[in-house]
């Protein structure tokens, strides 16, 4: 049995006071959400301020990004061991963001999910298509080039560590969510891909979070599909009644 993942990637979103509160008001939210993990993924400032908050709790910290050097002279990045030391248990790497606005490739990501894997840190691989890439027919080859490029030389016993995000680019802030349909056809075919990399048995235990306008009114259908164990939720994670609607989605 995989256990359920909801995760809010807050973005460039939220300073202290705001991250403050908003973190203050989910937790009474969640705290009944039972077999559920439960993720907060704030920018790099606040990650001290949400450490406080989520301390004594189930709730766990996630960086939305790190560098593949330790330490060095690298001005401003920031380490998978630094993210270790300020109370992260988990890093997104990959984000579509990051590949469109800083030049991240499936090489630079490959870089990071193996030097975040090696400091302990549980990585939340980003993947998806764009809407260009779905209209010509070529989504299940971009993710196979994806996760295969992504995952070089990444061991079979890290992968099964590892929490895949697909994320359609097409979907994400759009409003416009992946059918449940869809979204169960392009995580089906991502673990069957898992299973040719590695075997049957990793990909049935790496947990796919589907990411794209994820919302109260359709995360109940998506979390019905076989091969969705979770959600990646950006815009309604920066609301505590929707983000606990959706981790409350049982
Ligand atoms: O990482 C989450 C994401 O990109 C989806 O964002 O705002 O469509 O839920 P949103």
């Amino acid at each position: 049995m995989r256990k359920p993942v909801i995760a809010g990637n807050w973005k460039l979103f939220k300073k202290s006071a705001e991250a403050q509160d908003l973190v203050t008001n989910i937790l009474p939210l969640v705290k009944e959400t039972a077999g559920v993990e439960i993720i907060i993924a704030p920018v790099f400032t606040v990650l001290g301020k949400v450490k406080d908050a989520i301390d004594g709790t189930s709730v766990m910290l996630a960086a939305q990004n790190c560098f593949w050097e330790e330490e060095g002279a690298y001005t401003g990045e920031v380490s998978p061991g630094m993210l270790r030391d300020a109370g992260c248990s988990h890093v997104i790497i990959g984000h579509s963001e990051r590949r469109q606005y800083f030049g991240e490739t499936d090489a630079t990501v490959n870089k990071k999910i193996t030097a975040a894997l090696s400091t302990g840190l549980t990585v939340i691989f980003c993947i998806g298509e764009t809407l260009a890439e779905r209209e010509s027919g070529k989504t299940f080859d971009i993710l196979n080039s994806q996760i295969r490029d992504g995952l070089a030389g990444i061991r079979r016993e890290d992968i099964s560590k590892m929490i895949i995000a697909y994320e359609p680019v097409w979907a994400i802030g759009t409003g416009k969510t992946a059918s449940n349909e869809q979204a169960q056809e392009a995580h089906s075919h991502i673990r069957a891909f898992l299973a040719g990399l590695y075997d049957h048995d990793a990909a049935e235990t790496v947990r796919i979070l589907y990411g794209g306008s994820v919302k109260p009114e359709n995360i109940k259908g998506l979390m019905a599909q076989r091969d969705i164990d979770g959600a990646l939720v950006g815009g309604a994670s920066l609301n505590a009644d929707s983000f606990a609607a959706i981790a409350n989605y049982n």
